[in-house]
Formats: C-alpha cells, structure tokens, sequence
C-alpha cells in the first residue's frame, strides 16, 4: 500500500487529539500538517493544546514541535502538500460547510468528523463495515463540485454507532421499529471532567440536536442509490431519547426493536458473532477482528470495562431478551471518540485508500 501525506484540520480538539494518536503509528497515513483555529495558528503543537492535551498517551513527539497552521487561512498551502485531510472542527455549521468545500473544491478529499454535511444526497456517510457501497456516490458529488478528485465524506454521529452496528445484522428481518435511549459520554460534547465538574454526579437529559441526528442519520445510513445520490430509507420507525451522564468516554443505548418476521434469541446472537464487513475482508489497519461482541453476562456491556475493545472499534452488547412492548430489547456500547469518532474516521479513509479514491 502506498503511503499517504495528511493534514488534521481542528488537530487541538478532543476529536483531533485522538486523531493525533491514531496517526502517529499508521501503517499508511503520515501526519504532514496540522490546523485548527486562528487561535492556536503560529504556536507549536505543545503550545497549543497546553493545559487541554486529554488523551491518556503522552503527546507524540514527532508533533510536539509542529507549527500550528490556520485552517482557513492557509487552506491553499496545506491542500497543495497533503493528499486528504481529516476534519473535526467546532465552527457553525454554514461555516463548517463551507471550509469542507473549500478544501474538496482544492481538489484535497476531506475525511470529516462533523455534522455540516451530513444531509447531502451525494456525500456519503460511511460505516465502513455497514454501507460501504455509498462511496459510489462520490463521482455525483465531483461533478457538483467541479473537481477531479476533491471530495467530502462523512462519519455519522457518536450516538448512532452504539446501536445502528448491532440492528444492521437484523434488517434482513424486515425492523419495524426502534426505540433508543443513548448514555452520552462528556468527551462527545469536547469535555473532560477537571474541564466541565458541573458532570461530577450529575445527569443532562439534554445534548442539542442529539435526538434528530439519532433518528435521522440510521435511514441514510440504510439509504438506496438512485441516480447517483443517497435516497434515506423509509423503515424503520425511530425514536430517541439522548442524555448525557457522567462516564468520560463510551456511549451506552438501551434499544428497543421489533421485526415483520421475529427470528429467535438464538438466531440474533450468531448473526452478530458472525458479521463481517468490508473492513474485515480487507484487513484493513484499524478493523477490528471481531466487529460485534455479544456478553452472556447479565452486567455488560460496561462503559469502563468494555469501551476500548479491540482498540476501541469493537461494538459490545449485552441483555438481549424478550420484551413485553417490543419483540426484543438489549444494550449496546461503543467508544465514542475511537469508533464513534476519530477511529471510525481514520477506518473511512483506509477504505478510501484501499479502493484508490486518493490516487
Ligand atoms: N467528541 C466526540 O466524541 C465527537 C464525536 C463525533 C463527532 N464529533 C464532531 O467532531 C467535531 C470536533 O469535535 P471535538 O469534540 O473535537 O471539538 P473540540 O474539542 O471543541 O475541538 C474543536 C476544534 O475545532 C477547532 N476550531 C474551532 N473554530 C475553528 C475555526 N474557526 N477554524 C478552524 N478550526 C477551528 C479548534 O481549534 P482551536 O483549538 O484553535 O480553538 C479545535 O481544534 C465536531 O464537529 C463534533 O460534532 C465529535
């Protein structure tokens, strides 16, 4: 596999300080630049995440002295030395959006972490074990944008990746309709807890724009392609509830589900041991090797026990059983800063990478 030169635009976040540690060590991609706001452009890396660096790893030292570039006014500059970025930036979603452009339109791929152009019928939004075959409508989108090979594409949401991974499996059971409640993590809103100590024994039942995203982004996710764009699905009925609780990482959801056709208890749990995406097929670099893991245990998934299985990639469930209104009801946890974030990202761009979409 050739190697790949890569920009992290919004590299001082939480979602980039993961990205930052992902890439250090990647097989395929080498971190060349690193933006974020005009706030951190000039001052080194060290400098500029001085007093917020959040992972649990050191900060890598071949970043450490890296100049922080500005995102948007040395957009030229980093998109004529890199061959994609990665995303995940804090900005208003008019100005979200128009920073991805400018970079596609730069004829430099964006791999993107953020909401702004998520409900775009020709920018796919990839879980790469579940839709990869949404990468097709990319040739749409360049003719959209006039570019040769510029374009964005998208992760879905941190809260989505809890459950919609384990429902996948048992869409070919015709699912009527979901109910999830989420358990959000305080690193999916950016914060740890010495940075928001309000969350020290305390629950919000409120995260903006949550609930619409968690309801909508799963029928893009198992949308058609018509035409060349990404029609949502019309089924199944989804409804959420989103809260933010007091765990530092991993987004729990309890999920209510029923089928046209009910298959047994039985028949669910070897379809989830048994999954395997396009990811696993291809060995790509950050795959899990088990994408899906089912616990017997009736305490588990935990989001401090189970949250970095298989490097934070792997989804864990748990509680399968019948339900008095649903057919069947369980709990499912992923990491939301690896899988639900940077993770799913730097997965995304390998599946972009092996198919020859940066060449
Ligand atoms: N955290 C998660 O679990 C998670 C999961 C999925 C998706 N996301 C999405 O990922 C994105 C980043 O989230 P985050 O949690 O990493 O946020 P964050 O910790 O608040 O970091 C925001 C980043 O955006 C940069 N930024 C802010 N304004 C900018 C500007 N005008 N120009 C360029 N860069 C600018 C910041 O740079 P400065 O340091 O210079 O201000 C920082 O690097 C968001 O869209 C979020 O919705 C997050």
């Amino acid at each position: 596999m050739k190697n790949y030169k890569v920009g992290i635009i919004g590299a001082t976040g939480m979602v980039g300080q993961r990205l930052i540690t992902l890439l250090s060590e990647h097989p395929w991609f080498h971190i060349e630049v690193l933006a974020a706001s005009g706030r951190s452009a000039g001052k080194t890396y060290e400098e500029a995440v001085s007093g917020r660096w959040a992972m649990e790893a050191p900060i890598p030292e071949a970043v450490k002295g890296m100049t922080v570039l500005d995102a948007e006014k040395d957009a030229e500059g980093i998109a004529s030395v890199v061959d994609f970025v990665f995303c995940a930036i804090n900005m208003d979603k008019a100005a979200t959006k128009a920073l991805e452009e400018k970079y596609a339109k730069l004829e430099c791929p964006v791999m993107s972490n953020n909401s702004a152009n998520r409900g775009v019928s020709d920018v796919p939004m990839i879980i790469p074990e579940i839709n990869p075959e949404h990468m097709e409508v990319v040739e749409t989108q360049k003719k959209r944008l006039g570019t040769k090979r510029g374009f964005i594409s998208v992760k879905s949401n941190c809260s989505i990746q809890s459950y919609v991974p384990a429902l996948h499996p048992l869409m070919k059971f015709g699912i009527t309709k979901v109910l999830a409640c989420t358990y959000q993590a305080i690193s999916g809103a950016g914060k740890n807890f010495e940075r928001w100590p309000e969350m020290v024994d305390n629950l919000i039942p409120y995260i903006g724009g949550e609930e619409e995203k968690s309801e909508n982004e799963p029928l893009k996710i198992w949308g058609n392609i018509e035409n060349g764009e990404i029609v949502n699905a019309g089924s199944p009925a989804i409804t959420t509830q989103c809260l933010r609780v007091p765990v530092s990482d991993g987004h729990t959801a309890a999920v209510f589900v029923s089928f046209e056709n009910k298959p047994s208890a039985e028949e669910i749990k070897e379809l989830w041991k048994d999954y395997k995406g396009e990811p696993q097929l291809l060995g790509l670099p950050s795959a899990p090797n088990q994408f899906l893991s089912y616990f017997e245990e009736p305490d588990r998934p935990q989001a401090k026990l189970d949250r970095n299985l298989e490097k934070g990639m792997g989804v864990s469930i748990g509680r399968l059983r019948p339900d008095s209104q649903y057919d069947y009801k369980f709990v499912s946890l992923s990491h939301n800063t690896l899988r639900g974030a940077a993770g799913g990202n730097v997965l995304m761009a390998e599946l972009y990478a092996a198919k020859g979409y940066f060449d």
